[in-house]
């Protein structure tokens, strides 16, 4: 009898499981939607392998899909997430303008849609905001380029990120804040923009200036082009211009393409270099002294206030933010993480003892 029992629990049991197996599988079946700008950058396939680590003990479902540097791509992406039913959607948008189309549809379907490190402008269809703050990446590359120079007169080389991305504008305002002062006082010298040659003079840029000078000396966040400028600057200058430099580069990928670049250059005796993302490459050069510091974003922070969001969400719970900011048709509510400096001094300390990074993914480390 008491096996008998046991015999119908167990079989009881299976049956349920097949059944709310299909239920799931038949529609509704993901509940949370991921769209990350490209595979392309180390930088976002940190972040995927990030959320992989952080869903394995979740309820939810996910899918992550990559909108390959395309606006379009990103819409499909946008709409089969629709498809399957997702209540809730988060995006690091390619082009922060062009993303409101796709964001816009799921906010018609009641869908709630954060968005993820980079800000999507120019629509009312975003509810939440996750971030690191990226006027304090762009101040800490700038300090850093200030700490390491010495005496007046020191060629400056500034690049900025693509300017279809809001971040981009965000570093370089944060990079100007403290660049500016040094550069009125002739600690620097612009080497290779005559827009903010110009506007040198000014403490505080517009929009509309920061994009004159992004026009210039954009990377597009591409290590090509990055690198093609790059070699276009140092032909254009004299020797005058060339000696100990420093050089302000947006990101990881965009600083190692721009890195080899001055140091194949005969007249370059010494450039100090920034970065950010902290990417694995970059941390390999920054060992090796080719690349002088990266800004760490702790993209774990991220990934869990992205998620804790939408959980609170899929919960009926309001998610708890600490700000907001301006899409240019509303201000959406954030949550800010701060970001760490790393070079040789610490690079141990933050990402190998902190568990972020393996020792052994390294040489040279000691
Ligand atoms: C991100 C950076 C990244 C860059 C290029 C920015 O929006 O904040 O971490 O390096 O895009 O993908």
């Amino acid at each position: 009898m008491k096996k008998g029992l046991r015999l119908f629990s167990m079989l009881f049991v299976a049956i349920m499981t097949v059944l709310l197996i299909s239920a799931c599988s038949s529609g509704g079946e993901v509940s949370v939607g991921i769209v990350l700008p490209t595979k392309d950058e180390p930088r976002w396939v940190q972040d995927e392998e990030r959320f992989k680590e952080a869903l394995e003990d979740s309820d939810y479902t996910t899918e992550i899909l990559f909108s390959q540097g395309s606006s379009a791509k990103e819409k499909e992406n946008i709409e089969t997430l629709i498809n399957k039913g997702i209540d809730v959607l988060i995006v690091a948008p390619h082009d922060a303008g062009a993303a409101g189309a796709g964001v816009e549809l799921a906010k018609e379907e009641g869908i709630t849609v954060i968005s993820y490190d980079r800000l999507i402008t120019d629509t009312d269809a975003v509810d939440y905001y996750v971030t690191f703050d990226s006027i304090a990446v762009g101040e800490a590359q700038g300090q850093y380029l200030i700490d390491n120079a010495e005496g007046t007169g020191n060629p400056l080389y500034l690049y900025a990120g693509a300017a279809s991305d809001n971040n981009a504008f965000l570093f370089f305002e944060g990079a100007w804040n403290v660049l500016q002062p040094k550069i009125a006082d002739g600690t620097f010298v612009i080497a290779n923009s005559s827009e903010a040659e110009a506007l040198q003079d000014k403490a505080e840029l517009t929009r509309d200036e920061l994009g004159k000078i992004l026009g210039q000396v954009t990377t597009e966040w591409d290590p090509n082009e990055a690198k093609n400028k790059a070699q276009t600057h140092l032909t254009a200058v004299g020797a005058d211009l060339k000696g100990d430099v420093s050089i302000l580069a947006p990101n990881d990928g965009t600083a190692r393409s721009i890195a080899d670049v001055f140091a194949s250059d005969g007249e370059v005796t010494n450039y100090v270099v920034t970065g950010q993302d902290a990417e694995k490459a970059s941390i390999q050069y920054v060992i090796d002294g080719k690349q002088s510091m990266t800004v760490f974003k702790d993209v774990r922070t991220l990934v869990e206030d992205a998620m804790g969001m939408a959980v609170d969400v899929l919960d009926g719970d309001t998610p708890e933010t600490t700000g907001s900011y301006d899409n240019g048709s509303i201000d959406v509510k954030a949550k800010q993480t701060d970001v760490i400096v790393v070079d040789q001094e610490n690079v141990q300390s933050e990402l190998i003892d902190s568990g972020y990074y393996e020792a052994d993914e390294f040489e040279g480390l000691d």
